[in-house]
């Protein structure tokens, strides 16, 4: 089936080419104006200027005063969970940390006894919906962690459920085994018990049963070290999955260094950054993943975008979607705080939560840019009066529709 679209005001990352984007290129954001757009089979087949040109298909969307833009890829999030948990929101208000909620057994603990007092059919019920949900948002393609399980039976249940998604989801999906997300109670003093269950139990389960693309270590004082993160990167790439870690959030962990070390596709958050790490990282091949709603909602200094795009680093925005530190996956969202409170220009920003978002999930021959090949899927706008109207009108929806595979999405916001 051949569908064009015409009369698109503005036609937003349109390429010629796939490039990982780092440093000033973030700032370039190629767009057409006036332009047609020609969908076969729910694939880009065609762009270009709508001037001379003479459509032969019959099946055409008038888009007059809307912008088209890929659909956002969101390269990290933590979309299975059990529960919500906005007792420890209330808990914060009142002054307690994140560190003293997940020490007295809060925190990525309590998602874990959630997820085990919960059946997988249900986990895939209410994960489903929260998949949804983003995909009215405008995300076309995502990574989904697990993480909390965090014991054999828990991290499999939490990787088949992502393995559903991903056989049913109209949009691509990239898993993460995050087994060292943190330490189980029974684990608590025998951190090595722990790995080497990770090790020994897990991995070899994942790789056989193909539940995981990647694997993550919260790389984290108080959680696990660069030294136990090697470790079990190192594991886990012995099974090919590539690495893709938590680093440099609450502290200068040398998890952005050990990550640049063992060539991770990412490091992400990156809140707490020195020149060291920032430099590491800007001479190497890793993308480093910035989560700005996950530093607003733990009220967190911000990433410092601005430092790492000027060092010359390729930068991605995600949502970090979860039940803790950032329960909304809404990227239009993570987009607008990025120019605002990061300082990064609305092309800047584009860039990162689009091409550099589907290279952090090596989706880029895929998604991430308006490119013949690609995947349609689409935001269509409404009319708006510029581009960089998006992330500074930050309270509005300025989404009229989603197309995911050249087909239009029926569940609007
Ligand atoms: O990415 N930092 C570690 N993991 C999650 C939060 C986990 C939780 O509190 O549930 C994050 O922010
Ligand atoms: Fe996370």
């Amino acid at each position: 089936m051949t569908t064009e679209i015409t009369n698109i005001r503005l036609l937003v990352n349109t390429r010629q080419q796939n490039q990982l984007l780092r440093g000033k290129e973030l700032a370039s954001l190629p767009c057409l104006q006036n332009a047609y757009l020609v969908i076969e089979d729910g694939i880009i087949a065609e762009f270009g200027e709508v001037k001379n040109r003479q459509s032969k298909v019959p099946d055409v969307v008038d888009a007059s005063g809307q912008l088209v833009l890929p659909a956002w890829c969101d390269s990290h999030t933590h979309l299975v969970f059990a529960a919500s948990r906005e007792e420890e929101f209330v808990d914060k208000i009142n002054g307690i940390s994140y560190a003293e909620i997940a020490a007295r057994g809060g925190g990525i603990l309590n998602s874990a006894k959630k997820i085990a007092a919960t059946s997988e059919p249900e986990l895939l019920r209410s994960a489903r919906s929260r998949l949804q949900e983003v995909i009215a948002y405008g995300t076309g393609a995502i990574e989904i962690k697990s993480g909390y399980g965090l014991s054999v039976e828990g991290e499999l249940k939490m990787l088949r459920v992502i393995k559903r998604l991903k056989e049913t989801s109209a949009i691509p999906v990239k898993t993460t085994f995050l087994g060292a997300h943190t330490y189980p109670l029974e684990y608590k003093e025998n951190h090595q018990g722990y790995i080497d269950l990770i090790i020994h139990e897990m991995l070899p389960v994942i790789a056989r049963e193909k539940l995981a693309d990647y694997i993550d270590v919260f790389c984290e004082t108080g959680f696990f070290s660069p030294g136990e993160t090697e470790t079990i990167c190192r594991a886990g790439m012995r099974h090919g999955l590539k690495p893709k870690i938590h680093a440099n959030q609450l502290n200068l962990s040398g998890g952005t260094q050990v990550g640049v070390k063992l060539g991770a596709i990412s490091v992400d958050h990156l809140e707490t950054m020195d020149d060291d790490a920032i430099q590491t990282l800007a001479g190497s091949t890793t993308i480093g993943t910035l989560l700005p709603t996950a530093a607003y909602f733990l009220r967190m200094p911000f990433q410092p975008a601005r430092k790492l795009i000027d060092a010359g680093c390729a930068v991605a925005l995600a949502s970090d979607f979860n039940p803790g530190s950032s329960p909304s996956g809404n990227m239009n969202l993570v987009v607008s705080m990025s120019c605002i409170a990061m300082k990064m220009l609305p092309e800047e920003a584009i860039n990162a939560a689009t091409i550099n978002g589907a290279y952090a999930m090596e989706l880029q021959n895929e998604t991430g840019s308006i490119m013949v090949g690609k995947k349609a899927n689409l935001i269509f706008t409404k009319p708006v009066p510029s581009l960089a109207y998006l992330p500074y009108a930050f309270g509005s929806n300025h989404i009229d529709k989603v197309m995911i595979n050249g087909e239009f999405q029926k569940s609007r916001i």
